[in-house]
């Protein structure tokens, strides 16, 4: 039996859907664990692309289990339409069920992130506004629909009341229009048929799956400074993408951990609010967006951009025990003459390598940098390590040596092939 988790290093958008769509054609079960379609991910196979928010893009590969565990929150008109488009297009080809403990995301959740958003005015949060955060914010008052509440035959009821709950805060709180229960219900009626069925105890699959000596890979949205708790709140995601996460929301335990891999871009980005010391708002970020297509799959957003911050992955590393790294878009930098690298912040005078992710502490500090040799030369077509130019072989070690995880994955093109395995 392994146990693998793909866990992002940044603040997201680390290119983890690439290696875990690879890593899932050698899995027998694939587990999302948290998030919602806030996530997505985008993966070719055979010329042919595919957008998924929802859905691991495992069920693309004959015989892989995809589940939708107990810790995310499933938007049932983008699940159902993922679901329709790819078996439409022949390519739903491994197998999907839904945790009965799994929240539901229902079309007022969205109006909800919106009108949340708009309140806040200038300290919104930047949310992806697909009403991942109201649904977490029910489950937590402990007034959310679950999946399994599909299987009730008073479903239809149970969604009507719940949105004319809502209603009381859309008018009395945001003084905005109400939503009709009726046309609530119609929206979702038509993806109870095509989801119920697909809910299950996910947690006795997964308990039967380590019984059994199965590959059980474990697949993160999101990043751990996005984690609820331990990113850089409020400008936060609702769920946690740390490695914590993906036990409390599968029904694994750490015991079974056979593999933690950590994934960060060689530079950082982030998209929405929030701290980013190390953003560069001229013309190194402005390139890096550019080489990188640093734009949001599920909003189009330009990505804010700037230099890898160390004592960030560091601090990610240690949370969730690392075990390796993967480092991405190594490519984006090819062209750089000085790479630039976050090695501690100065704060009233002082050097701190530990950071305060507390916004108002972390936007006032400083980065300090050390600025290493480029490598000036294209990368994508390499395959091995010992190919690799010694500037950009410099950069890894030196990555390595401050965060004391062994880099053995580098991806230095959006290509499958374009990946480098190290020992
Ligand atoms: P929410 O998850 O939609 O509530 O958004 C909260 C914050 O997390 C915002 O800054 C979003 O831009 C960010 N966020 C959520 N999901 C992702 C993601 O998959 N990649 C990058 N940022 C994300």
């Amino acid at each position: 039996m392994t146990v693998t988790a793909v866990i992002g290093a940044q603040w997201g958008d680390e290119g983890k859907g690439k290696l875990t769509h690879v890593l899932s054609k050698e899995s027998d079960i694939v587990l999302r664990f948290q998030g919602g379609s806030n996530a997505g991910h985008t993966v070719s196979v055979d010329g042919e692309v595919y957008k998924f928010k929802l859905i691991p893009s495992g069920v693309l590969h004959p015989g892989v289990r995809c589940l939708l565990c107990d810790g995310v929150v499933v938007d049932m008109l983008t699940l159902a339409d993922e679901i329709v488009t790819t078996r439409e297009r022949g390519a739903f080809r491994g197998e999907l069920q839904i945790s009965r403990h799994a929240h539901l995301l229902l079309p007022y959740h969205r109006i909800q992130d919106i009108y949340f958003e708009e309140a806040k005015g200038k300290d919104a949060i930047g949310t992806t506004r697909r009403g991942v955060g109201p649904a977490y914010a029910d489950k937590y008052f402990r007034v959310g629909l679950r999946a399994g509440d599909m299987l009730r035959p008073d479903f239809a009821e149970r969604v009507r009341a719940a949105t004319h709950r809502k209603n009381v805060l859309f008018s009395g709180y945001y003084h905005q229009p109400e939503v009709d229960p009726e046309q609530v219900w119609s929206d979702v009626a038509p993806t109870v048929e095509l989801l119920a069925p697909l809910v299950t105890d996910t947690v006795i699959l997964v308990r039967q799956a380590v019984a059994n000596g199965a590959r059980i890979l474990c697949e993160g949205a999101q990043g751990t400074l996005l984690d609820i708790d331990y990113g850089t709140y409020p400008y936060v995601t609702s769920s946690h993408p740390v490695i914590a996460g993906a036990l409390s929301g599968t029904g694994l335990s750490w015991r079974e951990l056979s593999r933690v891999i950590g994934v960060s871009k060689a530079y950082n980005t982030r998209v929405g609010a929030g701290p980013f010391p190390t953003e560069n708002t001229g013309e190194a970020g402005e390139r890096m967006r550019e080489e990188g297509a640093e734009y949001g799959t599920v909003t189009g957003r330009p990505r804010r951009c700037g230099w890898l911050d160390l004592p960030l992955l560091s601090y990610a590393a240690q949370l969730s025990g690392f075990t390796e790294l993967a480092l991405t878009k190594t490519d984006v930098l090819d062209g750089f003459a000085g790479i630039k690298v976050c090695v501690a912040y100065e704060r009233n005078g002082s050097r701190i390598t530990w950071p305060d992710l507390d916004p108002d502490v972390l936007d006032r500090c400083t980065p300090v940098y050390e600025t290493l040799p480029g490598w000036q030369c294209a990368t994508s077509h390499i395959r091995s390590d010992d190919e690799l130019p010694t500037a950009m072989r410099g950069y890894i070690r030196f990555i390595e040596d401050y965060v004391g995880v062994p880099i053995r994955t580098i991806s230095v093109g959006p290509g499958y092939e374009a990946t480098i395995q190290r020992r």
